[in-house]
């Protein structure tokens, strides 16, 4: 998500120091390449060795170290972001005024990136007439202002000056500044995970999809600009941003009643559930009691959904289909393609060790309607996804 990215991690003399420890490691997570450098007072509450772990690199405190300068020039310039979290009152005063008495500061006033300051402090604080002051000369140079939570400070008061949550940070970062443009505008639904279809009040024939493929589809059409309607069955998966609208469901028929109302607004559908092809005809309203005989339940076809779509599909929509097969892939896929109208089927590779449903890594065959084969080795879901929805974008924007 965030690979290639270059962040440079700011932290100052507050108590909030504690969360950044969390933002560098979700931005390390997401793949950004992350160099931290801290105020002289940023020492006394995080330990600069936490930070040069999580980080991968060595944590910058100094404008020279062991007769070594460090080119505060060069780090300004190396960044793609320039986060100041937690922005303590005292630095946010000498960023207003141009002061440059540590390392810090000297890469502020060198950065050519875009830069966000995250402010933590108490409530008197953070309404005093200057602090406010200088948040707009702050604002006025250009900066981003992550805006303060409301809770309990340092103090022990309840009021306004939290630094917000790592998580919230994370999630503004992206969107702000990381989220792509190629599909700005465009709406995009996703089926993902299992379907449920219930036997009695405490079972049900289910399968082992963990959601992980659809939900990194969702997140990477979500990271190209798209609004995402990601429909999922069961799932212990969680969605990394909170703009994406998740409606949980149980059953196909469930999942079938999201999707064909949302259909029509649409742009583009990623059919990834492994949604049941057959349903328990008649759920028992009671626990099934055990007998002597032998139990038979009555199974009938569920409503393909993706079939459905594709019998809805106006031109300027483009569907992608999923298939699981065990023999023939590719000519079943291609079946799949053209019986359910779709524009891509996903072939998911069984035959690649390591590949498959539950696991974190996937191998796939992508077919098109117009002839196109692309075969993606073995990659971690995610990056699959990021692939899967390159192509979907390529080949939406071509067929517009
Ligand atoms: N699908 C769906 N609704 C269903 C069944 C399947 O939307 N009731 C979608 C899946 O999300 C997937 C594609 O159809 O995108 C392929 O599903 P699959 O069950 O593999 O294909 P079938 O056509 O049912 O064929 P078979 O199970 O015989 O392989």
């Amino acid at each position: 998500m965030l690979n290639g990215k270059k962040i440079l991690i700011g932290i100052t003399g507050s108590i909030a120091a504690y969360k950044t420890i969390l933002l560098v490691r979700l931005l390390v997570k997401a793949g950004a390449d992350v160099k931290v450098i801290m105020t002289p007072a940023a020492a006394d509450f995080v330990s600069p060795l936490v930070l040069s772990t999580l980080s991968k690199n060595a944590v910058i405190t100094e404008l020279s170290n062991n007769h070594e300068w460090s080119n505060h020039v060069d780090l300004g310039r190396w960044a793609d972001l320039l986060i100041i979290a937690p922005l303590s009152c005292n630095t946010m005063a000498k960023m207003a005024n141009g002061f440059c008495d540590n390392i810090l500061l000297a890469v502020y006033l060198s950065a050519t990136c875009q830069v966000l300051v995250a402010p933590a402090m108490d409530e008197d604080m953070w309404k005093h007439p200057s602090t406010q002051q200088n948040l707009g000369r702050l604002v006025s140079y250009g900066n981003t202002i992550m805006p303060v939570g409301h809770g309990e400070l340092a103090s022990g008061l309840f009021g306004e000056g939290r630094m917000a949550e790592p998580e919230a940070i994370f999630q503004f970062i992206i969107s702000r500044f990381f989220r792509g443009k190629a599909l700005a505008g465009k709406t995009a639904l996703v089926t993902a995970g299992p379907t449920y279809e219930s036997i009695d009040p405490v079972r049900f024939i289910g399968n082992h999809s963990s959601g992980k493929m659809g939900f990194a589809i969702a997140e990477a059409l979500y990271m190209q600009g798209a609004e995402v309607f990601l429909i999922t069955g069961p799932s212990n998966e969680k969605i990394q941003f909170e703009g994406i609208h998740r409606l949980n469901v149980q059953s196909a028929n469930e999942m079938f009643n999201q999707v064909i109302p949302l259909f029509d607004q649409v742009d583009i559908g990623v059919f990834s559930a492994a949604v049941a092809d057959y349903t328990v005809e008649k759920p028992s309203s009671e626990k099934i009691k055990k007998n002597e005989g032998s139990l038979a339940i009555h199974l009938t076809k569920t409503i393909d959904i993706l079939a459905e779509a594709g019998k809805l599909k106006r031109q300027d929509q483009f569907i992608v289909g999923f298939a699981l097969e065990t023999e023939n892939e590719k000519a079943n896929a291609l079946d799949k393609l053209k019986r359910k109208n779709a524009d891509m089927v996903v072939l998911n590779s069984l035959r690649t060790a390591g590949a498959g449903f539950a696991g974190e890594n996937n191998a796939v065959t992508i077919f098109t309607k117009l002839g196109d084969e692309i075969s993606i080795g073995l990659k971690s879901k995610k990056v699959i996804a990021e692939d899967i929805v390159s192509i979907i974008k390529e080949k939406f924007i071509v067929q517009a």
